[in-house]
């Protein structure tokens, strides 16, 4: 499902990086948060990132299309570099899906209105052929019979696979999607996972930063395990996630396993240990 955009520019080539962050430093006034990112995403490929809150997953993914200006170094999609300054940062933004955590649909507005407003004051698109390409990725999302519903009558989880349809409306070379399950109760998880995982198998390019393993494990290509702003180590699910090379990777994941170890600081030396060098 790769576009023909990305052939547009010479520095493309097919065995060319879908995104590629090199050197990338962000800082918040004196808050360091991404102290040397280099990351390539290839065509196809579908990436998750993981790491304790405030290791900066979130100021990456807004550094690759631009919702955060880089302190220093620069982001390529699709051969294009998006840092440079010249760059029409709208039509970066075309070619670049996002999924937050808050599903943000308007409220007054229908599902399909929802998916049909974007096309038409970003893409230009007439009316029939919006409305054509938003009931294509309603069905898509398995959400065909609420196109004419209102968001606040769906679940999370149906309101969350509608904001992936907006985005996927736009035909997006690449998907970035932000912890899209942590605001789902945990029943309404899986049919998002699932819509994820069709995309991926599709070929979409993805980056994914979420805490779900066992989506890890089976769908990315590749997880990057990030700690205070750095990528502390990456490599194939069954290897970062089953047999981590880090101290700090293995921490993360035993803490995510098993979350009540992080919350009772003092009452084993074990505990209160592992406590201790999560705040480091
Ligand atoms: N717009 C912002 N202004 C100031 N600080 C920010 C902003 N966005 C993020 N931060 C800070 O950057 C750090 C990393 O945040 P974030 O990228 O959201 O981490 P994560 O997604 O891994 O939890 C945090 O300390 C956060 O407070
Ligand atoms: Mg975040």
């Amino acid at each position: 499902m790769s576009t023909s955009t990305a052939t547009d520019t010479a520095a493309s080539t097919p065995e060319g990086p879908e995104i590629e962050v090199r050197g990338l430093y962000k800082s918040f006034g004196d808050n360091e948060v991404l102290r040397g990112i280099d990351l390539e995403v290839r065509q196809g490929e579908v990436v998750c990132v993981i790491g304790p809150s405030g290791s900066g997953k979130s100021t990456l993914l807004r550094c690759v299309n631009l919702l955060e200006e880089p302190t220093k170094g620069q982001v390529f999609v699709g051969g294009t570099e998006v840092t440079d300054p010249d760059v029409d940062i709208d039509a970066v933004r075309r070619r670049i899906g996002m999924v937050f955590q808050q599903f943000n649909l308007f409220p007054h507005l229908t599902v399909t209105e929802n998916l049909t407003l974007p096309q038409r004051r970003v893409l230009r698109r007439d009316k029939a052929e919006a409305a054509r390409v938003a009931a294509e990725n309603l069905e898509r999302v398995g959400l065909s019979e609420k196109a004419t519903a209102y968001p606040s009558s769906l679940s999370g989880g149906q309101q969350q696979r509608v904001a992936i349809a907006r985005a996927l409306a736009m035909g997006p070379e690449v998907m970035l999607f932000d912890e899209p399950t942590s605001a789902l109760d945990p029943e309404l998880v899986g049919d998002v996972l699932a819509v994820m995982r069709v995309l991926a198998n599709e070929g979409m390019t993805m980056m994914v930063v979420t805490h779900e393993m066992s989506f890890a494990r089976e769908v990315a290509d590749r997880v990057v395990f990030m700690d205070g702003g750095v990528i502390v180590e990456q490599g194939a699910p069954a290897q970062v996630i089953g047999d981590p090379r880090h101290e700090r990777t293995r921490h993360f994941l035993s803490r995510l396993l098993d979350p009540a170890r992080a919350e009772v600081p003092e009452e084993t030396e074990e505990t209160s240990d592992q406590v201790g060098k999560a705040d480091q």
